[in-house]
């Protein structure tokens, strides 16, 4: 039975959306505030989310946003009386499967449901393309074929696997197209950022955590690993995670059971577990900030991306790629010129494959055609680094502006490295124009 779930405060919609889905057959958790929506998320994976935009203080944007960082491939279902082309925007940069106007009519409701069903269970056929760009791996040089060997050998088997890499250079890519080629590619994959979870909660995160374990622990919360149960975990950033949690981390992996914090006894789980990191972890534990014991237990297999600068024959490939799917997307017919493809080809491209993503993203929505002049236009614009600062409010957009490129433009991460709210950030661009 799929599991859904279901963020509406007016408690007679909620009734009436609930006991029609019912009917068909899901099993519908029904909550009506935004932050029962984002607890339920981070305890359990839902295929499917529909929510209400206008909530309270947070919006069903919050909730997109929690319920995609959890699982990229769930179908978020939006919808508001209220809808605005800056919501509708909003909720298709945030990746929501459909947007629905109220008032509607249940039959509207339920087809958008088994829309975003049969889009989980149709296979890799054409249209399918834009729903799995994170799978998509461009590149024919030697050092990619190198990869595509390697993750084709190692993708059946449940082999821990450690992959290296700058940032951008496609990690989670890789991870994903490891767990779409093995046999657990139609359970939950679940990736983790280790770095963007407090150390203090990184275990209840994995772990799970009973009733009362701490103060704010009002029900027992399922851990990431039993969430992923039969799937795949993709700790990313594990080179930071903090000493005295690797230990557990490792036991874990020995043991494959978990002890969700506060229980009494433990439970097996049966995940594999990818981990990605852009550090270099053999000099993490030459430094002893990174358990060697751990180190050796992840490191069964090791796939390594070269940056992209090592790699330049890529460069043109995945430029068109990149073009033609914005070009789609923005319904532009952009070209690609052959001075814009040696400027593609020259640049140092320290942010890799995510930094030259965006440039093109940026051209196509901005440009005429992408020739030299626009691509050095497109880097300046987006390094912005070398420019005098004047005032106080410039300082403050170069630093954002330069979060933002370090980032590859993930606003949420931004946010956190800016030390300000996510919102603030969002009304900050806003003011920006971005
Ligand atoms: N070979 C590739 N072909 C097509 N797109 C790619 C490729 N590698 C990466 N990308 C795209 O580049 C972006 C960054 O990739 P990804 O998130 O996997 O990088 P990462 O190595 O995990 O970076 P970070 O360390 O910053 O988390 C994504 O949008 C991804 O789809
Ligand atoms: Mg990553």
């Amino acid at each position: 039975m799929q599991k859904l779930l279901l963020v509406e405060d007016d408690p007679a919609l909620q009734f009436t959306i609930q006991t029609a889905l019912e009917e068909k057959g899901y099993a519908v958790e029904a909550v009506s505030t935004t932050g029962e929506a984002i607890e339920r998320l981070a305890g359990d994976v839902f295929p499917i989310v529909i929510s209400d935009i206008y909530i309270d203080e947070r919006t069903g944007l919050d909730v997109l946003d929690a319920a995609k960082r959890r699982d990229p491939n769930c179908s978020v279902i939006l919808m508001t009386g209220r809808g605005t082309i800056e919501t509708v925007m909003a909720a298709t940069r945030g990746g929501a499967f459909d947007y629905i106007a109220k008032p509607f009519d249940l039959d509207t409701m339920l087809h958008a449901v088994e829309r975003a069903e049969a889009s989980r269970t149709a296979g890799d056929d054409e249209a399918e393309e834009e729903e799995l760009p994170e799978t998509e791996m461009i590149g024919s040089s030697p050092g990619m074929v190198e990869i595509y060997k390697n993750v084709v050998k190692v993708a059946p088997t449940d082999a821990t696997v450690i992959i290296e890499g700058e940032t951008g250079t496609g990690k989670e890519v890789v991870a994903r197209l490891i767990h779409r080629l093995s046999r657990r590619a139609n359970q939950p994959f679940v990736p983790v950022d280790c770095a963007s979870i407090a150390p203090s909660l990184l275990e209840s995160e994995l772990f799970g955590a009973m009733r009362g374990a701490f103060t704010g622990a009002d029900r027992d919360r399922m851990g990431v690993f039993e969430a992923a149960h039969r799937g795949t975990v993709l700790l990313d950033e594990i080179g930071d995670i903090e000493l005295n949690f690797q230990f557990k981390l490792l036991r874990f992996l020995q043991e494959r059971e978990i002890r969700p914090v506060g229980a009494s006894r433990s439970k097996e789980v049966d995940v594999r577990v990818l981990a990605a990191t852009n550090r270099d972890l053999q000099r993490l534990v030459d430094e002893g900030k990174f358990r060697e014991d751990l180190w050796f237990r992840l490191n069964v297999v090791r796939i390594v991306i070269p940056p992209l600068c090592e790699r330049r024959s890529d460069i043109p490939l995945l430029g068109r790629f990149f073009l033609n799917k914005y070009n789609g997307r923005y319904n532009r017919d952009v070209k690609l010129m052959d001075s814009g493809l040696r400027a593609l080809q020259d640049y140092t491209w320290p942010g890799n494959i995510r930094q030259l993503q965006h440039v093109i993203e940026r051209l196509t929505i901005l440009a005429d055609r992408v020739d030299g002049e626009a691509v050095h236009a497109a880097l300046t614009a987006m390094e912005s680094r070398d420019r005098p600062v004047e005032t106080l409010a410039e300082a403050e957009e170069d630093q954002i502006r330069r979060v933002l490129t370090a980032t590859g433009g993930n606003k949420s991460k931004a946010a956190q490295i800016l030390g300000i709210e996510r919102k603030t950030l969002y009304r900050k661009l806003d003011r920006m124009k971005l």
